[in-house]
């Protein structure tokens, strides 16, 4: 087991890696013992490995479970309603502890569900998708979407701790264990050369990924990010590092009505955006942006971009909260490890970017 704690003072907590971790819950969670236990899940994640879980928490006490229905479509305030109700009806008091057990969205949806019951319970992440075990059960922010604009309505809560067993990991399809792949890899480019290596060096789109390497695909990926949280915690400055291939990503996943790609896709593509606009600026040189675009195309096939309509990507791109005085702010790679903050990027980089983008693809098929 790897464990990583993360240093935030009195929110302080632990992030334990490795395979089958499931089964020395009661061990793990033993400090948390004794406390009315709700664990939010869906059907999907539960009709897989729920058995596991449900043992393991046999062991500390009662609990509870509500089910919530699978997909980013009801991570939305219908859902937290229904998740209230649970709470309520499961008897759970301030000194509760709620289970967040599920990928992305019902990590976040039940850690804003907690943040906000009696003004916050405590609660714990079991996270199994690769996408939440390196990027959303880290950091602590935790909310839902409202029906105009994504994680609109949040909250920080942080967990008190995450527990990720990559043996859960099995049963996800290749499509999503890449999603998480492409968060990794940004991880690896904006501060650690040696995991944006290991990467590069994984089995051609994934298949055959051996349980080592991605515990510590995990690990690293997940210190890239605590150390970026430790020191902003609220995302005022540095956080913003995390977005990097991100301000285009979100572009394309809006101009597809969030349908064609998964993020983590969507992001591999705004990774090869950011790094061609680096290297047009001259703070990237040539041979590193062929590095880092080889090594997205490596982690596997992603949908393509070439007929999405540029106009409406870079409308998206200037809608995004990112925008400055007309211009626009992006993260850029300038090394293998090194990002750096320009807010003065202009449409017409990134309509080069599209185009690059764009001619990639015959690459990928
Ligand atoms: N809080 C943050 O900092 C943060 C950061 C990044 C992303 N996010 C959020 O995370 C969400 C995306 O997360 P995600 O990619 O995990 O999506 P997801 O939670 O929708 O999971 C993807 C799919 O995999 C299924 N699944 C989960 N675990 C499985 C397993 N072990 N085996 C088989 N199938 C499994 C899910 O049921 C779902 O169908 C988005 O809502 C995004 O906004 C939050
Ligand atoms: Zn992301």
């Amino acid at each position: 087991m790897i464990e990583i704690s993360v240093d935030l003072g009195p929110d302080s907590y632990p992030i334990a890696i490795g395979h089958g971790l499931a089964a020395s819950l009661p061990r793990l969670l033993a400090p948390l013992a004794g406390r009315r236990t709700v664990v939010v899940s869906n059907r999907l994640v539960w009709s897989l490995h729920g058995r596991r879980v449900e043992k393991a928490l046999r062991h500390l006490g009662d609990f509870a479970r509500v089910l919530i229905p699978d997909g980013e479509r009801h991570k939305g305030r219908r859902t937290l309603d229904k998740v209230h109700d649970a709470f309520v009806k499961a008897g759970l008091g301030r000194d509760g502890l709620v289970l967040a057990f599920g990928g992305g969205v019902v990590g976040d949806l039940a850690g804003f569900a907690a943040a906000t019951y009696m003004r916050g319970v405590i609660w714990v992440q079991l996270p199994t998708t690769l996408l939440a075990m390196v990027d959303s059960s880290v950091g602590g922010k935790t909310g839902i979407n409202h029906p105009r604009a994504k994680n609109l309505i949040g909250a920080f809560h942080q967990p008190k701790a995450v527990i990720a067993d990559c043996a859960f990991l099995d049963t996800l399809p290749v499509r999503q264990l890449r999603s998480g792949a492409y968060e990794a890899l940004k991880c690896g480019l904006i501060a650690d050369r040696g995991l944006f290596q290991a990467m590069r060096k994984a089995p051609a789109g994934l298949k055959g990924w051996s349980r080592v390497e991605i515990e510590n695909a995990v690990a690293s990926a997940c210190g890239v990010k605590v150390g970026i949280v430790e020191k902003d915690e609220r995302e005022d400055g540095l956080r913003r590092v995390l977005n990097l291939g991100h301000t285009l990503g979100h572009a394309l996943e809006t101009v597809t009505g969030y349908r064609r790609f998964t993020h983590g896709e969507a992001v591999g593509w705004g990774l090869v955006g950011a790094a061609w606009i680096a290297r047009r600026r001259g703070i990237l040189p040539d041979e590193g942006f062929d590095l880092v675009a080889s090594a997205v195309d490596h982690l596997g096939p992603r949908p393509r971009v070439s007929d999405l309509p540029g106009p409406s990507i870079l409308d998206a791109v200037g809608r995004d909260k990112k925008v400055r005085n007309g211009r626009l702010s992006f993260v850029l790679p300038v090394d293998i490890g090194r990002v750096a903050v320009h807010d003065d990027v202009d449409r017409g980089e990134v309509r080069d970017a599209l185009r690059v983008m764009a001619s990639r693809e015959a690459r990928l098929s």
